[in-house]
């Protein structure tokens, strides 16, 4: 548990936010912090994280606790600690103590919670023992998996109206995560040349995250085989001709996350065919950042990407055909089959728990087309919201090995030419953008992305 970070300049943000709720909801709310569960014996436990939507009012990852927000009060519910605790955990801060860190108007045992469900709303918290805790005390079910029905939908669309854009102490936490993260991202680079399998790799880069008392935002992927989207193995050997595809982000103390990739020549020196390919990626990532701003759809990012990697792949004679056409048959997602990005901010893919209510505009749904289906954000962006640009090519076997999708894509691909880059199984080039009034701020700019200098951090 942290609470040296919590001074009277948090309290004011996590008051306003619960005010800022207030205007928009007329009863009351709930929230669950979640429970850290035991491993093996009680005091064993997995890693613990605290519900997201918690963290944003109640600005601390305190396990096992609730708070009920009215009209922008507070009332804290939460146990003391049991007086043996102190021998394994050494003092920990009591109910009083936590109710002021974080500006709560009062503080009651969790035992007091039942009586004060009347009309409350919620939010389904990841973990069975707290959404199980959840349905029983609301009377209904609260399962994370279904859809907010009634008032918890009033809720959730009030909450993700206030999560879409970031504040100011928000924007301050993920500066932080993101700086950290570029860090982490060097340190694998530097790393690599005497690394003799990933785990070497991933261990400098989580290594450099751990050291500032962060953790991961997400397991990290750090693969030669980055043809498997989210590969969280590590196992494998570095081989000359080798690309390593690094797809890890921090995550603050008080939960805020970046989520950065680069792909780098484990030799220090990409081959042609994958400079190539690394520049196509890279053409289409600055296009996208370059767009960026109020008012532009993200799903035009998307479709802009697709474009930029059909032509690509046109002139270096992988696909043969007008790349507009490509693209409106869905031909760029046999090597770019995800979409171009997400949210960010308490959560990688932030607020996907509640499905696409946050990512989806009113009135939207997702498409079933091979091209779209995976596009998880489709707003037009406003100051305020930070998204991932992620742009990639991969050369997936479950794509391009199967039947249907090989005899339909048959004469748009030049298959005998695809064969000459095989030495690139994956590449995603992958920064974190935060919309501005006057168009956009990449916050992990600091780290570099062209080939020159990504070889050049490899050998430094
Ligand atoms: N960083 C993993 C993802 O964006 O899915
Ligand atoms: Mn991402």
């Amino acid at each position: 548990m942290v609470i040296e970070k919590t001074s009277s300049s948090l309290v004011d943000i996590l008051c306003q936010r619960r005010q800022k709720l207030a205007t928009l909801i007329d009863f009351p709310v709930i929230l669950w912090s979640g429970s850290s569960n035991p491993r093996n014996f009680p005091a064993n436990h997995f890693p613990y994280r605290a519900s997201s939507h918690f963290l944003y009012f109640a600005g601390l990852p305190l396990p096992n606790v609730a708070i009920h927000l009215e009209a922008g009060n507070l009332v804290l519910f939460m146990d003391d600690p049991a007086p043996s605790s102190a021998l394994w955990h050494g003092e920990t801060p009591k109910r009083e103590e936590i109710a002021e860190k974080i500006g709560a108007n009062a503080a009651r045992p969790m035992a007091e919670l039942e009586s004060w469900v009347e009309g409350a709303a919620t939010i389904a918290v990841q973990d069975a023992a707290t959404w199980t805790q959840q349905s029983q005390l609301l009377n209904r079910w609260v399962l994370p998996q279904n859809p907010p029905q009634g008032i918890d939908l009033d809720l959730a669309k009030a909450v993700i109206s206030l999560r879409l854009t970031h504040d100011d102490a928000a924007l301050t936490e993920l500066r932080q995560a993101a700086a950290v993260t570029v860090a982490a991202h060097k340190a694998g680079m530097a790393a690599t040349l005497n690394a003799k399998i990933e785990a070497a790799v991933r261990a400098a880069m989580e290594g450099a995250i751990l050291s500032h008392n962060m953790t991961t935002s997400y397991n990290s992927i750090v693969t030669v085989h980055g043809e498997v989207l989210h590969n969280e193995h590590y196992h494998h050997p570095l081989q000359p001709g080798d690309l390593i595809l690094a797809d890890v982000g921090a995550e603050t103390d008080t939960g805020w996350a970046a989520d950065v990739t680069r792909t780098w020549p484990v030799s220090g020196k990409f081959s042609s065919t994958q400079r190539d390919i690394y520049n196509l990626v890279l053409a289409a990532h600055d296009a996208c950042i370059a767009k960026i701003r109020p008012g532009i759809e993200y799903a035009d990012i998307h479709l802009l990407a697709a474009t930029v990697i059909a032509e690509g792949l046109v002139d270096l004679g992988i696909l043969q055909g007008n790349p507009q056409d490509l693209v409106a048959i869905d031909a760029h997602a046999l090597f770019f089959p995800h979409g171009i990005g997400h949210l960010l901010g308490l959560d990688v893919h932030d607020m996907e728990d509640l499905g696409d209510l946050a990512g989806y505009e009113e009135g939207r749904k997702r498409s079933d087309r091979f091209g779209l289906g995976y596009l998880r954000l489709n707003r037009p962006l406003r100051p305020g919201m930070l998204v991932t640009i992620e742009p990639g090519f991969y050369q997936v076997p479950a794509i391009l090995n199967d039947a249907n999708l090989r005899s339909k894509y048959e004469n748009v691909v030049n298959w005998q030419r695809l064969s000459e880059f095989a030495d690139v199984r994956g590449i995603r080039i992958e920064d974190d953008v935060l919309v501005t009034a006057e168009g956009s701020e990449i916050l992990t700019a600091a780290l570099p992305n062209t080939a020159d200098s990504v070889e050049n951090l490899v050998n430094s």
